[in-house]
């Protein structure tokens, strides 16, 4: 076997160059996966462009991958050779060209890794990887918003969760997970994607262009107990209006997937200091990842209650045409993902 990667060779080097890579050996608890689709992430290409943090080069990017095991390490109990799986692949951490996702042979985390039903494709089940381990570390995390784990067939819990952004893939996996946990979801989106923010399990879903959405947002947060803001997208034109409309109803916790000015926070609005890292999940918050990567989500996937969300675009195949993914990327999704198959 041999291994091919798209390799950022440099800083900020551009085009990905597509070269030989390592074929690698698991090591405990790891799993080494046949990659078969990517998905692109804004951290992808911004890491190319702009390198906001230091890593080693040359290296390999990419946070999700779908694929067919092809060995297990020491210490895997819950995998074995040729199960059809989706992983999130932890580069960013760990620094190591082993773990980064645009390559055709990666090592995968088990405890962030999930089986997937034979009848998902591996092209929309990869929509899904980054969006998990972000969801779960923001509605799950104790110093984030702490809510019970999901489960199939949860209670209701009468209590009710705002999801800025529900759009977004990090926002189509907190709707589905906070209901899952059994709370009623508040979302926003655009007018347009209202109906498919409804289907994934959304109890009402606002315009966030409205001029009156921060009142429109406030009335439907008086039905059951308010139980905090996840932040999936936190841009700072409509931050200001979802901590205003939080803070009207008594404020509480918020979980947000970029930094927030600290001159946006209500009194009444409390958060961690850091933001939420999706990449903090498989180490500092293993109970977290065993609930919702190990158990819940393969159960929830086959059973049809857990949606792979939003669809993918897939702009063609082969590590070569990743590069042409970031781009695609760049000019914005609408409740899509960017997808390459390998
Ligand atoms: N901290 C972490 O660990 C972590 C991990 C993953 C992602 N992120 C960050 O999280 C953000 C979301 O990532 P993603 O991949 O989920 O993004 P994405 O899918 O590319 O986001 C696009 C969606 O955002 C929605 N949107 C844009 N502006 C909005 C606004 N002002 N209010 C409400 N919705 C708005 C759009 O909804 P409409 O189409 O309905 O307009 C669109 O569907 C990015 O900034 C990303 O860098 C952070």
């Amino acid at each position: 076997m041999t291994n091919q990667a798209a390799w950022i060779k440099e800083k900020q080097g551009k085009p990905l160059v597509i070269d030989e890579a390592d074929m690698y050996k698991p090591g405990a608890g790891e799993v080494l996966i046949r990659n078969h689709a990517v998905s692109i992430n804004p951290v992808d290409w911004v890491m190319q462009d702009h390198a906001f943090f230091p890593m080693s080069y040359p290296n390999i990017l990419g946070c999700d991958i779908a694929g067919e095991i092809v060995e297990v390490g020491p210490e895997v109990t819950d995998f074995k050779k040729g199960d059809r799986v989706i992983s999130h692949a932890i580069n960013l951490v760990t620094g190591s060209p082993s773990h980064g996702a645009f390559q055709q042979y990666v090592i995968g985390q088990g405890n962030v890794t999930a089986i997937i039903p034979d009848n998902l494709a591996y092209e929309q089940a990869v929509v899904l990887p980054l969006a998990i381990s972000t969801a779960a570390c923001g509605l799950y995390q104790s110093h984030h918003l702490a809510l019970p784990l999901p489960s199939i067939g949860a209670a209701r819990l009468g209590k009710t969760l705002l999801v800025w952004g529900a759009a977004s893939s990090v926002g189509s996996v907190a709707v589905q997970l906070a209901n899952a946990s059994g709370f009623d979801v508040v979302a926003t989106a655009s007018a347009k994607n209202i109906e498919y923010v409804k289907s994934l399990g959304a109890k009402v879903v606002l315009d966030y262009n409205s001029s009156s959405v921060e009142d429109d947002v406030v009335k439907a947060l008086q039905d059951g107990e308010f139980a905090g803001v996840f932040e999936a997208v936190a841009k700072p034109e409509t931050l200001k209006v979802s901590l205003k409309a939080a803070s009207r109803v008594g404020g509480g916790r918020l979980a947000p997937v970029l930094q927030v000015p600290e001159e946006l926070l209500p009194a009444n609005i409390k958060k961690a200091p850091e933001f939420i890292f999706a990449a903090s999940l498989y180490k500092e918050s293993p109970e977290v990842a065993k609930a919702v990567w190990g158990e819940y989500l393969p159960a929830a996937l086959a059973d049809g209650s857990f949606l792979a969300k939003p669809d993918p675009i897939v702009v063609g195949t082969g590590l070569e045409k990743i590069q042409d993914g970031f781009e695609r990327h760049k000019q914005g999704v609408s409740a899509a993902k960017v997808v390459v198959k390998l």
